[in-house]
């Protein structure tokens, strides 16, 4: 359609490819209600404001933003974290405790296209707000992981990567540095794997170059993938008091997790830290196995972000998972269901007069909830038969002038490839006897 394209990264959502979507959602939907999460919504047009610095440098340069006819400065939201704050802020003080939302909606960034990223996509966004301690973790990796598993996913084709800013700035900290430099090493960290040495470029280009023991002791935490290799590390930092208790919240955390048979799911692993500005504690991402996609979901603790924008103070953690890696995996393992059939029952008609007689029925078995095709125009016999097999329609009623002159209707199982006359006023009673199989 030469200059009406969508915009680069924009996608179309055909018939059939909306079905996959529809179908994603309602398992994520399920599995966030099985877990007692309440679903919201909000704007998708948000102030400009509400992501600066908040969310990250990162996030602000890809935001879609313009002034509006008002003068306001505006953004289509690139995540739903700050809004979510927003709406529990407001209403902090009446809500039951622990507030567990969830939403799944479009948000709009823009990236470089890669596969399975996009310029817009969807996200099924879990929050828990009110509980400071680990319980809260271990509930939303559950529901995390049980948002994989819903679809036949197994720890074969997806883990999770499980790590701790907090423990980073303790541990950072307790080798001497302050906070700003703090953030420029976690930045490194976070592009450590995709990019090698050269993220720690930003931080020399501000401090100078990072001292080759502290960068040496960065990279062996990084490479740190259990819980006793974290014990050990900590122990030879000088461990401490702050230190020992954020190992006790890691024990209760994983414990909660393998308690629920977790444990194949999730490692640890520091050299998660996430590029999000607003984390403060235990962070996680989500992968494919084999390491082919990109992130398919990634969250943590943030318990200062309320209170930034405006709130009270409200300890909070929460995860997204994207749509676009999440159906390419779907897709790669078989685990797209195919598309399901149009119709139950498929109207065969004779010609203008019996059409008449056909309509009636067609009402009321659509009434009664039935999915019901029939031709629009005069079509032979053969093809309607034809239409009716490739509509999956479970039975074809047939409306034929010999069939009317008695007074009945032909009824054909395409299931079975019996057919059996039934009396005109017996077409609904004898559909639904095939349907609930009485
Ligand atoms: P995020 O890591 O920026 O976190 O995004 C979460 C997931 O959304 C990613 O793992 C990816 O699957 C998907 N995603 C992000 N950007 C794109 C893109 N351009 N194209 C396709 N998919 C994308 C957040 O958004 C946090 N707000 C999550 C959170 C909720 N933290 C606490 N609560």
């Amino acid at each position: 359609m030469g200059a009406f394209q969508t915009l680069p990264g924009f996608r179309e959502f055909f018939p059939e490819d909306l079905a996959r979507r529809n179908h994603v959602f309602r398992l994520w939907r399920r599995t966030a209600n099985a877990f007692g999460f309440s679903e919201y919504d909000a704007p998708v047009l948000e102030p400009l404001d509400l992501y600066r610095a908040k969310s990250g440098d990162e996030i602000e340069t890809q935001l879609f933003s313009f002034t509006d006819k008002g003068g306001r400065e505006v953004a289509l939201r690139p995540e739903m974290t700050p809004t979510v704050c927003r709406l529990v802020g407001e209403r902090a003080g009446t809500l039951k405790r622990p507030i567990k939302w969830y939403s799944i909606a479009e948000f709009y960034r823009y990236e470089r296209m890669q596969k399975g990223r996009g310029r817009c996509f969807f996200q099924l966004n879990a929050d828990i707000f009110g509980e400071p301690g680990p319980e809260a973790e271990i509930e939303l990796i559950a529901l995390l992981i049980q948002s994989f598993t819903a679809f036949g996913l197994t720890a074969e084709d997806v883990w999770v990567r499980l790590s701790d800013r907090n423990l980073w700035f303790f541990y950072l900290e307790a080798l001497g540095l302050d906070e700003p430099r703090v953030r420029a090493v976690l930045g490194a960290v976070d592009k450590f794997e995709r990019m090698g040495d050269d993220a720690f470029k930003p931080y020399a280009e501000k401090f100078g170059p990072l001292d080759e023991a502290i960068k040496a002791k960065v990279l062996a935490f990084l490479q740190i993938k259990s819980l006793a290799g974290l014990e050990q590390a900590l122990a030879a930092a000088g461990g401490g008091e702050r230190l020992s208790a954020r190992l006790a919240d890691w024990k209760k955390l994983l414990g909660g997790l393998d308690a629920m048979g977790l444990s194949p799911f999730v490692t640890v692993d520091l050299g998660v830290v996430r590029g999000l500005a607003y984390y403060t504690g235990f962070v996680f991402e989500a992968f494919d196995r084999k390491g082919e996609l990109r992130a398919l979901a990634g969250g943590g603790r943030y318990d200062d972000l309320v209170a930034k924008l405006g709130g009270p103070e409200l300890p909070a953690a929460g995860f997204a998972i994207g749509d676009m890696t999440f159906s390419l995996l779907l897709e790669q393992r078989g685990l797209m269901p195919p598309l399901a059939p149009a119709a139950d029952v498929y109207v065969v008609i004779g010609g203008q007069k019996e059409r008449e007689a056909a309509f009636a029925d067609i009402a009321s078995l659509r009434g009664a909830g039935y999915r019901v095709e029939y031709p629009m125009k005069e079509v032979a016999f053969g093809k309607q038969f034809k239409a009716a097999v490739e509509s999956g329609a479970r039975i074809a009623l047939i409306y034929g002038s010999e069939e009317l002159a008695r007074g009945v209707v032909k009824l054909r199982d395409l299931r079975s490839r019996t057919e059996h006359d039934v009396s005109k006023a017996e077409v609904a009673s004898a559909v639904r006897s095939v349907f609930t199989g009485q």
